[in-house]
């Protein structure tokens, strides 16, 4: 059976990541988590000091600072994990700290350059979905299906305030709305590359939608592109 690119592409908090995992392992696919690469950076450039706000940007030192990052995807006794520099970073890339200043970090072109090329790469043997904010419209403009998933705001902060809470994170349902609102709009009015929908992706509005019922959908949709790329 000929291999596709697939394509999920929405707002912050969408069950995107849900979807794209699941598809994934349903189809023998490789999953990449497209924003894990630049929760990966975020944090790097926290961690070395690296200015990365408009007002105090130096081009160098992102550049000298982007030469220094290796970023993979490893498997781990509890399940696939991203590694900075050969250090596992799941767990504090999900953290607010990094999740308050990605979308920031990700307006920067040169670290956007820096990391499409390295999503490209991992999609040349297709065979891949892959999960973000552009990957439709920048990353793999050629993807047989595209999907662009959404949900009602209130929803999307309900579920994400759920998972903070799950691993102890103490945070009020206020201060998520507000964080993925922020989030959404950084990314949805960046210059480069910004969220939205490709002309050719399919909408899944996943607000009343449980994760198998969205993953029925994207089945059958991923179902016709694999009849018609095998003719
Ligand atoms: O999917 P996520 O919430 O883990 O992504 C973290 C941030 O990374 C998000 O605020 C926007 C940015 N991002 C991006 O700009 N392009 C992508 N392809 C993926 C993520």
């Amino acid at each position: 059976m000929n291999k596709i690119i697939i394509a999920v592409d929405g707002f912050s908090s969408c069950g995107k990541s849900t979807l794209a995992r699941a598809l994934a392992k349903k189809l023998g696919y490789l999953y990449i988590d497209s924003g894990a690469m630049y929760r990966a950076v975020a944090l790097h450039f926290l961690q070395n000091g690296i200015p990365f706000k408009p007002e105090e940007r130096e081009d160098e030192r992102i550049e000298s600072a982007l030469s220094d990052i290796q970023i993979e995807f490893r498997n781990t006794p509890e399940g696939k994990a991203t590694f900075l520099n050969g250090v596992n970073v799941e767990e504090e890339i999900r953290q607010m700290r990094v999740a308050d200043h990605v979308s920031k970090v990700s307006t920067i072109s040169t670290v956007r350059r820096f990391l499409v090329k390295q999503q490209q790469e991992l999609g040349k043997g297709k065979g891949v979905v892959m999960d973000g904010r552009d990957i439709g419209t920048v990353v793999f403009p050629e993807a047989e299906l595209k999907l662009f998933m959404t949900a009602e705001p209130e929803i999307r902060a309900h579920r994400r305030l759920k998972e903070l809470l799950a691993k102890g994170t103490p945070m009020t349902y206020e201060e998520v709305f507000a964080n993925l609102a922020e989030r959404d709009r950084i990314d949805s009015t960046r210059a480069d590359s910004p969220l939205k929908q490709a002309e050719d992706a399919l909408v899944i509005d996943n607000s009343y939608l449980t994760p198998q019922e969205q993953l029925e959908l994207a089945l059958r949709y991923a179902g016709r592109h694999l009849e018609i790329s095998e003719n």
